[in-house]
């Protein structure tokens, strides 16, 4: 097997030539025989001046390259698609797989024997995670790292499960304008990830138990010193797989992997986009995550760790309690700490070398846990008949066994027109409704089931309704909110039939999510029903790509051409996990 410069040479008809052209060129860069014939150690630059939270990129890439270059690599930085969750139109899920093929062709389109994947903001780790799976090519996820704290008043915060609740005192009133302008330069005071337990955090803590983030480097802040030096061990650990052809990608990526993350996922009380992305990381593979699985992984597994929005604490404190190493020691019996890491041992290593922090209160005992059970919950229901999920843990308990009437929105533009109108019919007791913005209604399946409350009602100390969509909603988020409604309403499924006045009926303990209609009458308004036409813009380019392949959450909202030859959502060949 070709290796280094020689590997995946320009097709010229003529190996030798393609060699020597290539030689050639790179030598223009200054580069020695000696340096072109080490192993090659790819390093995506995702920086971006738009990506306040790759704002440490340029720094951890020199660090990278030390680290290649005292194992006696080549470190070869390139660049790839950058998304910022706030800088990202329509949003960033919308262009997650985009910066999966890129990162993927270019993974393979270069020689490279291994390859240090350098992501942080939301849907950067995932994308770089499915490209490494079906690039196959050995990787190292090296996390940008969370955030500092920032202060206000005395008071502790973290983006942006702070930024929405400041935000939602700004509309109740409580909050004016000058004060809500001085926080915007207080909630996200250094480079880096959200530091709550968002999706950036919940997706660094999937990198590290899937083996591909090195132990114990998840949660290590973006400004701290041993987030360098996890750069540089990540570069060392790269070129120990380039010169071992391993661990690749497929060997990591095993049912067993999938279930210790699916209890990581349940442990952390991670973000509702994990399970997505998990999805989509399986798909790549040919596994599908079973949803009713994870359901009853999550009955057994405790939350354990206190971090924002479900707890009180923050990512910097989760590392300085010990990190995801003390975690998996916390959970030993529930993962399998015989799987294989980046760093060349297993969990079981990593936990055994697990620091004990006296006094620490961040990861909790499993006899003392935040939470009872798992994080999220599954749905089904005749709205929900392929299923939905709702973050419990982070929901108001008196909600949670709840009827109220149907208030439906139909997308998110309605939804903003409306929901503050004085005339809406609203009371704390309705359900809100919002659909058309699923996967394809939005398009891209927006952060929008975090819908707000109406003003009227936040004005009179409303903070929780129960909320169900179609739609995503941010890992930083909180409230009775139940999302990835599959089918979404733009593919004909029940929530397109729904209209205001319905009585729905939330039963997280029985698993249930039904409109009190008869089926008689659903059919009917399915027969009535038509599909709205696609969103504007969906007539060329990227976005009738995305259109025309975009699969539903359930399975990862990954494109069908992207899943390996042979595969049919949903996936069944290589087992569910
Ligand atoms: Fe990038 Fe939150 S906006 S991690």
């Amino acid at each position: 097997m070709t290796s280094g410069l020689r590997k995946g040479l320009t097709s010229y008809g003529d190996p030798g030539f393609s060699l020597f052209l290539r030689k050639a060129f790179i030598k223009a860069m200054g580069y020695s025989d000696d340096a072109l014939d080490r192993p090659i150690v790819g390093i995506t630059a995702t920086g971006s001046d738009f990506n306040a939270c790759h704002g440490n990129v340029p720094q951890l890439i020199e660090a990278v390259r030390r680290g290649v270059m005292l194992a006696g690599g080549l470190p070869m930085a390139f660049p790839t698609i950058s998304i910022h969750e706030s800088f990202a139109h329509p949003t960033s899920m919308f262009l997650r797989n985009l910066m999966a093929m890129d990162t993927e062709e270019m993974i393979r389109a270069q020689p490279m024997d291994a390859v240090v994947l350098i992501g942080g903001c939301d849907k950067t780790v995932p994308a770089q995670l499915m490209a490494a799976a079906s690039a196959d090519v050995p990787a190292v996820m090296l996390l940008t790292g969370p955030m500092l704290v920032g202060h206000h008043k005395g008071e502790v915060l973290g983006a942006c499960t702070d930024c929405r609740r400041f935000w939602a005192r700004h509309r109740a009133g409580e909050i004016d304008a000058a004060e809500i302008e001085q926080l915007s330069g207080r909630l996200a005071p250094t480079a880096g990830t959200c530091m709550v337990m968002g999706t950036a955090s919940t997706m660094a803590c999937i990198a590290e138990v899937l083996g591909f983030a090195l132990p114990g480097t998840a949660a290590i802040p973006a400004t701290h010193a041993d987030r360098l030096r996890a750069a540089e061990h990540s570069g060392a650990a790269a070129v120990a797989a380039a010169r071992a052809g391993g661990p690749r990608p497929a060997e990591l990526l095993t049912q067993q992997a999938f279930r210790n993350a699916q209890v990581v996922l349940h442990a952390i009380g991670g973000s509702t986009n994990g399970l997505i992305h998990l999805a989509a990381i399986a798909g790549r593979v040919g596994l599908a995550i079973d949803l009713d699985t994870f359901d009853r992984i999550g009955r057994e597994v405790p939350v354990l760790i206190d971090l924002k929005p479900t707890g009180s604490h923050y990512m910097e404190h989760f590392h300085h309690a010990g990190g995801m190493p003390r975690l998996l020691r916390e959970l030993a019996g529930l993962v399998d700490l015989s799987a294989r890491t980046m760093a060349g041992g297993t969990l079981a290593d990593a936990a055994a070398a697990a620091e004990d922090v006296p006094g620490q209160d961040v990861i909790r005992p499993r006899e003392r846990p935040i939470f009872p059970v798992g994080g999220m919950a599954v749905l089904r229901g005749n709205i929900a008949p392929g299923g939905a999920v709702i973050k419990h843990a982070a929901a108001s308990a008196h909600l949670l066994q709840h009827t109220g009437r149907a208030v439906v929105f139909d997308g998110v533009e309605d939804l903003t027109n409306r929901i503050d109108d004085p005339d809406l019919d609203v009371t704390a007791d309705d359900i809100l409704v919002l659909r058309y913005a699923g996967p394809k209604g939005a398009p891209g399946m927006p952060e929008a089931g975090y819908l707000p409350i109406p003003r009227k009602l936040a004005r009179q100390g409303v903070k929780d309704m129960v909320r169900i969509s179609d739609a995503r909603m941010s890992g930083t988020a909180f409230g009775t909110i139940v999302l990835h409604i599959v089918p979404e309403a733009q593919e004909g499924g029940p929530l397109a039939f729904l209209r205001t006045g319905d009585p729905i009926t939330l039963d997280v303990a029985g698993r249930r999510i039904d409109v009190m209609v008869s089926e008689a009458e659903l059919a009917c308004r399915r027969a009535g029903w038509q599909r709205p036409a696609p969103p504007a813009g969906s007539g060329r380019g990227y976005a009738n790509l995305y259109q025309r392949s975009v699969l539903q959450a359930d399975v990862g909202c990954d494109f069908d051409f992207l899943l390996p030859v042979g595969t049919d959502p949903p996936m069944e060949p290589g087992g569910t996990v």
